[in-house]
């Protein structure tokens, strides 16, 4: 039985007077994973570690499936916990590791070695059960501590940066198999990662944290796609952030005047998109992917380029504006642009996004 986590209006100050939760509420859907994501300090662990039962909160309440759960001890709580840090025994086989919580609890020999292996098969590391733990490289450690984690079969399982101590490329394989997993486990899960990426592919959610405050809450996409702040924007992804002007509709297009040209919408698109944006200030977006290099008619801005970063399939070129703004583009290798040269630009209308000037 898995359940629904609902944290409501949780604070966490610290004996030192430090806050580091200042009213998170937020609902983790049952059968989901959540991605918790933020810069260091911004209370992730110590939200994990509150559903735990770890850590007492200063203020608020944690439900699971509606039932207080605010003062329930952790062992009454059937969490799987995966840390960064494995803890397994490294004298212990990796069998052994698995069956360990299992041992305490008294579970008979054959049940224990049964739903040891189980697990293993899960994590698809069945035949390495024999070796120790330090006789393993580190993503088959992190394999035992997921299959550890998941041998009681869990009502919630706990994640924090359960990846960042391997290297990227192990990282990134193991980020398709964990994803598989927890799409396997059908549990509600809730995975803490400062990497935004990680958050993104891992994540039905994707909750990004600053401060001890909930900063957006939404599917990966609409988190992307529609950041609710600058700090979003930039924290998620590469942001091209732009103060723009926007004027009353004339003759049926709204225009978006900018520092360095101006894009003119439809009326009745802008409508559609952007129902929320009144005329005045605000803020545009444009991810890197969404400006075109084009051939001078239709430009919106022209970018004096200076630098151009190959990466095998695309090509990140950054530059500057006429006016002095910064802007990142990325395009297909082939395009043919080179440091030095000033080249027209046009924004993807479709994909622009309007965040609101802060109040
Ligand atoms: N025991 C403690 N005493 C005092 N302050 C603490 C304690 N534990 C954490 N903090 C502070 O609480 C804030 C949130 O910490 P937390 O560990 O939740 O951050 P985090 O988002 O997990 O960061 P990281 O990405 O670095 O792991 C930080 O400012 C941290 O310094
Ligand atoms: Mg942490």
């Amino acid at each position: 039985m898995s359940y629904e986590i609902q944290l409501q209006d949780l604070r966490k100050v610290f004996p030192d007077g430090t806050e580091a939760l200042c009213g998170v509420s937020l609902t983790c859907p049952r059968f989901k994973t959540t991605s918790l994501v933020g810069p260091s300090g911004s209370g992730k662990t110590t939200i994990l570690k509150i559903i735990a039962g770890l850590l007492e909160a200063t203020g608020g309440t944690v439900l699971f499936e509606g039932n207080d759960v605010t003062n329930l001890p952790p062992d009454k709580r059937n969490i799987g916990l995966v840390f960064q840090s494995y803890a397994l025994f490294p004298n212990m086989t990796v069998i052994e590791n698995v069956e360990f919580g299992m041992l305490v609890r008294k579970v008979p020999k054959e049940e224990r070695r049964r739903k040891a292996h189980e697990a293993l098969e899960m994590v698809q590391i069945a035949e390495l059960g024999h070796r120790r733990v330090h006789q393993l490289s580190g993503g088959q450690q992190q394999r035992v501590a997921l299959a550890r984690a998941v041998v009681f079969k869990p009502d919630v399982l706990l994640l924090d940066e359960p990846l960042s101590a391997l290297d990227a490329k192990i990282r990134v394989e193991l980020r398709g198999e964990l994803a598989r997993l927890l799409k396997e486990f059908n549990i509600t899960a809730v995975y803490v990662t400062h990497d935004q990426q990680e958050a993104m592919s891992l994540g039905d959610q994707v909750v990004v944290l600053d401060q001890g405050l909930v900063m957006q809450v939404g599917e990966p996409l609409e988190v992307y796609a529609r950041p609710a702040n600058d700090f979003v924007a930039h924290f998620i992804g590469s942001a091209n952030l732009y103060r723009a002007s926007v004027v009353e509709p004339v003759n049926g297009h709204v225009t978006v005047r900018l520092e360095f040209g101006e894009i003119k919408v439809p009326e009745e698109t802008f409508r559609r998109r952007w129902s929320y944006v009144k005329p005045g200030p605000a803020n545009l977006l444009c991810r890197p992917e969404n400006i075109a290099i084009v051939d001078g008619q239709s430009a919106h801005a022209q970018l004096k380029v200076d630098e151009c970063l190959f990466l095998g399939d695309r090509q990140r070129i950054t530059g500057e504006t006429n006016t002095g703004e910064r802007m990142l583009v990325e395009a297909h290798s082939t395009v043919p642009v080179k440091k030095g040269d000033t080249v027209p630009i046009c924004f993807s209308i479709d994909n622009m996004h309007f965040i609101p000037p802060e109040e």
